[in-house]
């Protein structure tokens, strides 16, 4: 099971491709094309969305019912990969045209107190989820129940979207045809997921759990209201997929060395002046489906202890280290100061508390030289090896993983 530990962006796409090698099937269990999963192989980069990203490595990929799907999406990439072998479960919901227009509109209504959504539709999808509106990839098996479905939902989306948001209406007709096409094209992927993970792990397979988003972004964990609508959290793989909770074997969490953010919302160690600027550039943080500029900032240790905790990460991935080269100093985060002027190593549990949280840094020498050409863990500079070596004692968490790069191969193993 892969998760992120952070806001997102942490390399969780080149995690996967890794460790698919040794895995029979990848599943993802949340979220939809919000997520962008980059893996980069020799000159290819491939930028994922909708898919799991085992399916560079040609692995049978499952969309499980947790997640959402834009149809579009997921068709763009099927025909990027025509071969690969793909489950969609009938349970999960569809972002339907209306969704990504309410998103949008929403989100302009908002001004100010915006989310920075990525205005794929994902928050409006969920909640139809949630009032028992939604349309599921099942209904597109039936054109007769499709149709209906998409009437019955256009009716009330339609008032809205003129009458509150003032915006355009969609027209009942067009949209009907439009999703007849994509389930002759998808039908063939619809699928029992449940089963079929149930079935490949009684076969003593490997299964791979693929999260989107991160724990900071969790709808119940994360930085409310500024999280996306959905759980990142490993706990949520196992309703998200349908199998039971003891089922997961291990939660592998995966931090950058850094933090980013993207969208509005609270973020403590956020870099102040022109060293924001420098990591920014020097890591390319820029977002995968919005090209929006990703904000930048140190190490956080007190909201990375909070991800092991609500994820019970057993080891940690921390990728990025090689865009920490060059900078003299790395302050990390080791506890925050709160309102009252005492020290708490713990997560607040309330919005006030966290807003106010101010970091304490503790600063690591850092180091000058590139990292490009370490091949084991032996050979990071002595300085990298103590960032890395401070992470995992502040945690107690062992780090096994260090990414130095942005190809494929660039992962150190670390022994324990
Ligand atoms: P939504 O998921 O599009 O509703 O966006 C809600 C919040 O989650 C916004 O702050 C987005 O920037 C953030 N978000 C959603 N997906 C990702 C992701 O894959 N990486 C990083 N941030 C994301
Ligand atoms: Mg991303």
């Amino acid at each position: 099971m892969i998760v992120g530990a952070q806001w997102g962006d942490e390399g969780k796409g080149k995690i996967v491709d890794l460790l698919a090698q040794d895995s029979d099937v990848v599943c993802r269990y949340q979220g939809g094309p919000n997520a962008g999963h980059t893996i980069v192989v020799d000159d290819d980069t491939y930028k994922i969305r909708a898919l799991p990203s085992g399916i560079v490595r040609g692995k049978p990929c499952v969309i499980g019912n947790g997640c959402v799907v834009d149809l579009e999406v997921l068709i763009g990439e099927l025909d990027r990969f025509p071969d690969g072998e793909v489950y969609l479960s009938g349970n999960a919901h569809l972002i339907m045209p209306w969704h990504l227009a309410i998103d949008q509109a929403s989100e302009r209504r908002l001004g100010k107190l915006a989310i920075g959504t990525t205005k794929r539709g994902i928050g409006p999808c969920y909640a139809d989820k949630a009032m028992r509106l939604g349309i599921r990839v099942q209904d597109i098996l039936d054109a007769k129940i499709l149709r209906q479905k998409i009437e019955v939902a256009l009716a009330e989306k339609n008032l809205w979207l003129e009458k509150v948001y003032e915006s355009e209406p969609f027209d009942l007709e067009t949209v009907a045809t439009q999703y007849e096409g994509y389930a002759q094209r998808v039908r063939r992927y619809v699928a029992d997921t449940s089963l079929y993970v149930d079935t490949a792990l009684r076969d003593g397979k490997h299964v791979l759990f693929e999260g989107a988003q991160a724990t900071l972004l969790d709808l119940d964990h994360g930085t409310y209201p500024f999280v996306t609508s959905s759980n990142p959290v490993a706990s949520s793989a196992a309703t998200g997929v349908g199998i039971g909770p003891r089922r997961i074997d291990r939660v592998i969490g995966v931090a950058k060395a850094y933090v980013t953010r993207v969208g509005e919302g609270p973020f403590p160690s956020e870099i102040a002046g022109g060293d924001q600027d420098r990591m920014r550039e020097l890591g390319h943080e820029y977002g995968t489906v919005t090209g929006r500029s990703r904000r930048c900032g140190w190490l956080d240790l007190v909201a990375l202890r909070y991800a092991v905790r609500v994820n019970g990460i057993d080891k940690l991935a921390l990728t990025k280290l090689d865009v920490l080269s060059h900078f003299d100093e790395l302050p990390v985060c080791v506890h925050y100061r709160t309102r009252d002027g005492s020290e708490t190593r713990d997560f607040p549990a309330h919005q006030s508390d966290f807003h106010a949280a101010e970091p304490v840094y503790e600063t690591l020498p850092g180091w000058s030289e590139p990292l490009d050409g370490c091949a084991t863990a032996a050979d990071l500079p002595d300085a990298a090896r103590r960032y890395v070596d401070f992470v995992e004692s502040e945690l107690d968490v062992e780090v096994s993983l260090v990414g130095t790069g942005a190809d494929r191969a660039s992962v150190l193993t670390r022994a324990a």
